[in-house]
C-alpha cells in the first residue's frame, strides 16, 4: 500500500514513531496519554465510548503527526445487540443474514468509537471439546469461507475493520485443549484450514491475526512461510497482520525464541506487523534494527500496512468514524430474533411440535430457561442486557404469564443439587407440555474453556429422565456453546431443539419456533454419540477398510472375523448421532429430477446442478439444499464428500421449485503429491440432498486440467 499521504508520513516519521505504529496496547483507564501523545502507540485495545474518543482526540490533535489510532475490540457476535454465537450463525446457512448481523454490530460498535473488530474467527474445528468452537463456523471449509466472507463484508461495509483469525490451524488444538500444539499435514493445511482465510482476503479483510498454536514446530506467530509466504506473497494480502495477545513473547515459552528480543525479530521477520499486548517490539526493535538483525525495510513495510488500513478505513479524514445513524429498532430486535430462529436446529420431533397456541399449561423447566447472560454465550462485553429476553420471558410474552409455570429444577446447569426436582416434577405433572432448557452456561465455552466430556453437565440428564417419566411430553431445548453428545437426550425427549447460545432475542425466537415458525437451521458440525468418537467429521477419507454402513460393527461381504479389521469401534457405533447438515422442519421435502447441465465439466467451466424440490407436507418450510462432491479416484486420496454449494429454499405446502446449485471446476482443485494445487481430470460423484448422508446422486467427468503455482517457500523481498 502506497499513497502520497503514507509516503509523506513515512518520510517524516522517526524510528520511534514507526515502531509506535506497530504497538497495540491495552490502557488501564487513561494511563496511556503520554505514550499516545508521543506517537508511541498505533492501536489501543479494549477502549470504548468516552475513553475511545479521548484517546483518538489525543492521537489526532496532540501527537506530532496526528496519526489516528486503530481502536480494537472483540465484537464477536454483536456489540449491544447480541446475535447467536458464530457456530449458531453458521447453522443458519444464511450468509446474507450473517452479513446483516455483522453490519448491525459494526454500527453499534462504531457509535462507541470502535473501528476494528477481532472477528471473524475462521478456524476450522473438528473437535467440539475445544471451547472456541463456539466462535467458529464449524467443521466445514466451504461454510466457514462463505460465512467469514459475509461477516467481513458486513463489518467493513459499516466502517469496522475485520480481522480474520487465527492464522492458521489454531482450531486443530490437540485433544481439544486450548493453546495445545497442532500437527496438520501440509496438504490438509492447504485444502482444509487455509481456504477460509483466502476467502476472507478475497472479500477484502483489512487485517488478519496470527494464532497461538505451535504448528508442527513453528508457532503461527513466527511462521514466515505462512505469513510472509502464503498470506502476503502468494495471496498478495496488503492489509496488516496483528499477533494474538502476547503471542510474540510466548515464542520464548514455546521454546523457539531465546528471549523477547529474539521473539520480536522472529515475529517481524515472519510478517507480523503489529504486536498485541506484549512489549517486545517497543522494547527491542530499535536495537534489532541498529544491529542489522531486522532490516529497516521490514519495519517500513509493516508501518505502511498499519497506515494503509487506517487510510482505507477513512480514519485520517474521519478519525471518530463517519456518522451512520443509530441502529433501527427493527435491526436491534427483529434481526437477532430472525437470526436466532434460523440458527436453531430441530433434531427430533415425535408428533409434538409445533405446539398449538391454544395449549393449556406449559411447564418451563431447567437452569437455562431464565438465564439471560448464559444464553448470550461467550465473548460478550458490551451487551445491552436489558434487551435480553430469556426463553421464559419469550413464552410468557406469547402465552400470558398465567399459562406458564416456571420451576428451574436446578440452580445452574453444573449443579448436582436435586432439591429443586420435586417442584419441577410437580409442575410437569400439572402441565400439558414441558419446555426443558438445558445445556451449558456461557462459561463452559470460549477461550481456555474446553471440556473433556461433552455431555450434559451436572444433574441435567437426571432431571430430564425424571421429567420424561412423568408422562408429560418434554421438548428439550439445548442451549450450548458446542455440539454436545446428546444420545441421552434424544430418547427421553419427544422433541429436541438445538439452540446453541442464541443471543439477546433467543427466548422469543425459540418461542416462535415452538409455536409454528418453521425451524430451518442445519448442523454446522457432526453431532457425535460420545466423546470417544472425536474427531468425527463428515468429510473424512474412505480408508482401505471402510465400515459397512448398514451394519456398523460388522464388516460386509468378507469372510473376515466379524469382530472387525474394519474402521469401526468394538464398543461404540462409528456413525454420528446426527450428520453434518442435518436439521428437521415441520414439513417434508421431496427431491426429484436431478439433472446436470452436462455430464462433462471443462477445466474452466461450471456445472449447473438442477433438481425439483417439493414441499410435500402440510406446512410451509425452509429447506437447505446441499451439494456434495466426491472425487472418485485421485492421485492422492480424497474425502468421501465435500460440501460445494448450498441454498435456503422456502416453499409453501404443495409448492415445488426448480433449484439450481453451481459447481465451478476450480472448486475441484486439491493439493497434489508435489504440493501444488491441481485440477485433476477424472470421474466425480455428486449428491444433492438435505444433509451429508442423503441425497440424489449423479456422476460427471472433469476434462483434462492443470496445475497452478503454489506458495513460494521464499518470502517476497522487501528491499
Ligand atoms: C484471543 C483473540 C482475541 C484477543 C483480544 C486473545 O486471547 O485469542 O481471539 O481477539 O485475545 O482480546
Amino acid at each position: 500500500m502506497s499513497t502520497r499521504r503514507i509516503d509523506t508520513l513515512l518520510a517524516e516519521m522517526t524510528l520511534a514513531e514507526k515502531i509506535g505504529q506497530l504497538c497495540q496496547v491495552q490502557p488501564e483507564g487513561r494511563d496511556q496519554d503520554d505514550r499516545v501523545r508521543a506517537g508511541g502507540v498505533g492501536s489501543l485495545i479494549n477502549v470504548v465510548g468516552d475513553d475511545a474518543r479521548h484517546y483518538q482526540r489525543l492521537a489526532v490533535e496532540e501527537s506530532r503527526l496526528g496519526i489516528p489510532l486503530l481502536l480494537g475490540r472483540d465484537v464477536i457476535h454483536g456489540f449491544a445487540t447480541i446475535f447467536p454465537i458464530p457456530l449458531g450463525q453458521a447453522a443458519s446457512f444464511d450468509p446474507a443474514g450473517v452479513r446483516d448481523a455483522a453490519a448491525t454490530a459494526a454500527r453499534e460498535a462504531a457509535a462507541a468509537g470502535v473501528n476494528w473488530t477481532f472477528s471473524p474467527m475462521l478456524d476450522v474445528v473438528r473437535d467440539p471439546r475445544w471451547g472456541r468452537v463456539a466462535e467458529s463456523f464449524g467443521e466445514d471449509t466451504l461454510l466457514a469461507s462463505r460465512m467469514g466472507a459475509a461477516m467481513v463484508q458486513g463489518y467493513q461495509g459499516e466502517g469496522l475493520a475485520a480481522c480474520a483469525k487465527h492464522f492458521v490451524g489454531y482450531g486443530a488444538a490437540q485433544g481439544g485443549r486450548d493453546y495445545a500444539e497442532t500437527a496438520i499435514p501440509p496438504r490438509q493445511l492447504r485444502d482444509v484450514y487455509l481456504p477460509p482465510f483466502e476467502a476472507a482476503v478475497r472479500a477484502g479483510a483489512l487485517t488478519l491475526m496470527t494464532g497461538f498454536n505451535d504448528l508442527d514446530g513453528i508457532p503461527a506467530t513466527a511462521n514466515e512461510a505462512l505469513v510472509r509466504g502464503v498470506l502476503k506473497g502468494e495471496w498478495l494480502f496488503d492489509g496488516l497482520v496483528v499477533s494474538d495477545w502476547t503471542s510474540i513473547t510466548e515464542l520464548v515459552i514455546h521454546g523457539c525464541a531465546a528471549d523477547d528480543a529474539d521473539a520480536a525479530c522472529q515475529a517481524l521477520l515472519a510478517g507480523v506487523d503489529m504486536e498485541m499486548a506484549s512489549r517486545s517490539y517497543r522494547d527491542h526493535l530499535e536495537q534489532a534494527i541498529a544491529s542489522g538483525a531486522v532490516p529497516i525495510a521490514y519495519v517500513d513495510d509493516a508501518v505502511r500496512r498499519v497506515l494503509g488500513v487506517k487510510e482505507r478505513l477513512g480514519l485520517f479524514d474521519h478519525p471518530f468514524g463517519r456518522l451512520r445513524g443509530p441502529v433501527s429498532a427493527a435491526a436491534a430486535d427483529l434481526q437477532p430474533r430472525q437470526m436466532a430462529q434460523r440458527s436453531c436446529v430441530l433434531l427430533k420431533n415425535e408428533d409434538l411440535l409445533p405446539l398449538n397456541e391454544g395449549i393449556g399449561r406449559v411447564a418451563v423447566i431447567g437452569p437455562l430457561a431464565d438465564a439471560g447472560a448464559d444464553q448470550l454465550g461467550c465473548w460478550v462485553f458490551d451487551a445491552d442486557h436489558a434487551r435480553t429476553h430469556s426463553v421464559l420471558a419469550g413464552l410468557r410474552e406469547r402465552l400470558g404469564a398465567h399459562r406458564v409455570r416456571f420451576e428451574p429444577g436446578l440452580d445452574s446447569c453444573r449443579s448436582h443439587d436435586e432439591q429443586g426436582f420435586a417442584a419441577a416434577l410437580d409442575a410437569a405433572r400439572a402441565a400439558d407440555v414441558v419446555v426443558l432448557c438445558i445445556g451449558e452456561d456461557a462459561g463452559l465455552s470460549g477461550e481456555a474453556h474446553c471440556r473433556a466430556y461433552i455431555d450434559l453437565p451436572g444433574a441435567q440428564q437426571r432431571l430430564l429422565d425424571q421429567l420424561a417419566a412423568t408422562g408429560t411430553p418434554v421438548v428439550a431445548v439445548v442451549l450450548s456453546g458446542r455440539p454436545l453428545a446428546l444420545a441421552g437426550v434424544i430418547d427421553p425427549a419427544r422433541a429436541v431443539l438445538m439452540a446453541w447460545h442464541p443471543g439477546s432475542m433467543g427466548g422469543p425466537a425459540i418461542a416462535d419456533l415452538l409455536f409454528g415458525e418453521p425451524p430451518s437451521g442445519r448442523l454446522p458440525m457432526t453431532l457425535p454419540r460420545s466423546v470417544g468418537q472425536i474427531p468425527l467429521y463428515y468429510n473424512h477419507k474412505n480408508t482401505g477398510r471402510p465400515p459397512n454402513p448398514d451394519s456398523p460393527r460388522v464388516p460386509s461381504g468378507t469372510p473376515l472375523d466379524p469382530r472387525g479389521f474394519f474402521s469401526t469401534y468394538l464398543d461404540e457405533d462409528h456413525r454420528p448421532l446426527f450428520p453434518f447438515g442435518f436439521g428437521m422442519s415441520y414439513t417434508q421435502f421431496d427431491y426429484a429430477d436431478l439433472a446436470l447441465s452436462s455430464p462433462r465439466l471443462e477445466p474452466k467451466g461450471t456445472l449447473h446442478v438442477r433438481m425439483a424440490l417439493r414441499n410435500v407436507g402440510a406446512r410451509a418450510g425452509t429447506e437447505v439444499v446441499q451439494l456434495y462432491v466426491q472425487d472418485l479416484c485421485g492421485s492422492v486420496t480424497r474425502p468421501v464428500k465435500e460440501l460445494k454449494d448450498f441454498q435456503r429454499v422456502t416453499l409453501q405446502p404443495g409448492e415445488s421449485r426448480l433449484v439450481e446449485l453451481v459447481l465451478a471446476a476450480d472448486q475441484l482443485r486439491f493439493t497434489g503429491r508435489d504440493g501444488l494445487s491441481i485440477l485433476e481430470p477424472g470421474r466425480f460423484r455428486l449428491w444433492v440432498g438435505p444433509h451429508a448422508q442423503a441425497g440424489l446422486s449423479a456422476e460427471f467427468e472433469l476434462a483434462g486440467g492443470g496445475t497452478a503455482p503454489q506458495a513460494s517457500a521464499v518470502p517476497p523481498a522487501l528491499e
